[in-house]
């Protein structure tokens, strides 16, 4: 089945207005394969989702970098994913490992983040990964289908939701999975969800990697059968993101 190949860039928390206004204008005169080809989303911190909203192109989407896990209240600091329906904002990644460890995000806090977002018609870049530690014991799957496990107990409808598998030794660090490693977990992660939601969610969803994709190394990535396209961080914000676009399969 064609999946349609997949990039998002999280800016993370990055920029000034004047970064913002640069990195879109170099986005918006990019030649780039058509939307049926690869769907490219951005991600911009809170603060800049509007001007980015109102500046870029629109065959790319928005995508918030976190939202809140239920309807907004006295819950100072946070974004409901309310407002970001408000602002016309459509996706929201969610479960992001530098969350899910600095600021202890469980399993089930993101899940319910996910099955919330998911109900008020968002789309949602959910975010798994093991750290070096697991990796080295060998229990890079158990964690990676446990933390998908906790999201499919809450989650009917698949349509909405890209998987990104982000391993976090290689989020920041250089150090990026090679082909067969990203292509391995991948494979498990279709696998899992064969066997535990279902056929068509299997072959449909979209699997994207990230953790220190670039210009150099994204071709080798994405030519990978279960690679369906990439998360970006570092990268994105610089014009070789363009070339992460164009290594769409
Ligand atoms: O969400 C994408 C991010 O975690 C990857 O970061 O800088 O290794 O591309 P980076």
């Amino acid at each position: 089945m064609g999946r349609q190949f997949f990039v998002g860039g999280n800016w993370k928390c990055n920029g000034t207005t004047d970064d913002v206004k640069k990195i879109v204008s170099f986005l918006n005169g990019a030649d780039v394969p058509s939307e049926d080809v690869v769907e490219v989303v951005v991600s911009p911190p809170f603060v800049f989702l509007g001007l980015v909203k109102s500046l870029l192109r629109s065959d790319f989407g928005v995508a918030a970098q976190n939202c809140w896990v239920r309807k907004g209240g006295a819950f100072t600091g946070e974004i409901s994913a309310e407002m970001l329906v408000n602002l016309n904002i459509p996706w929201v990644i969610l479960g992001h490992s530098e969350r899910r460890l600095i600021l202890n995000e469980s399993d089930e806090f993101v899940s319910d983040k996910v099955a919330y977002a998911l109900s008020l018609g968002l789309k949602v870049i959910a975010c798994v990964g093991e750290t070096l530690e697991q990796r080295e014991s060998g229990s890079t799957m158990a964690i990676v289908s446990a933390q998908t496990k906790a999201i499919a107990e809450k989650v009917s409808n698949w349509d909405n939701i890209v998987l990104a598998y982000e391993p976090v030794w290689a989020i920041g660090t250089g150090k990026v999975a090679t082909p067969a490693q990203a292509q391995e977990v991948h494979f498990e992660l279709r696998k899992w969800l064969k066997e535990n939601v279902g056929h068509e969610v299997a072959a449909s969803v979209r699997i994207i990697y990230g953790g220190s994709v670039n210009g150099a190394n994204c071709k080798e990535l994405a030519v990978q059968p279960d690679v369906d396209g990439f998360l970006v961080g570092g990268a994105s914000l610089k014009p070789e993101f363009i070339d992460i676009i164009k290594s769409a399969t």
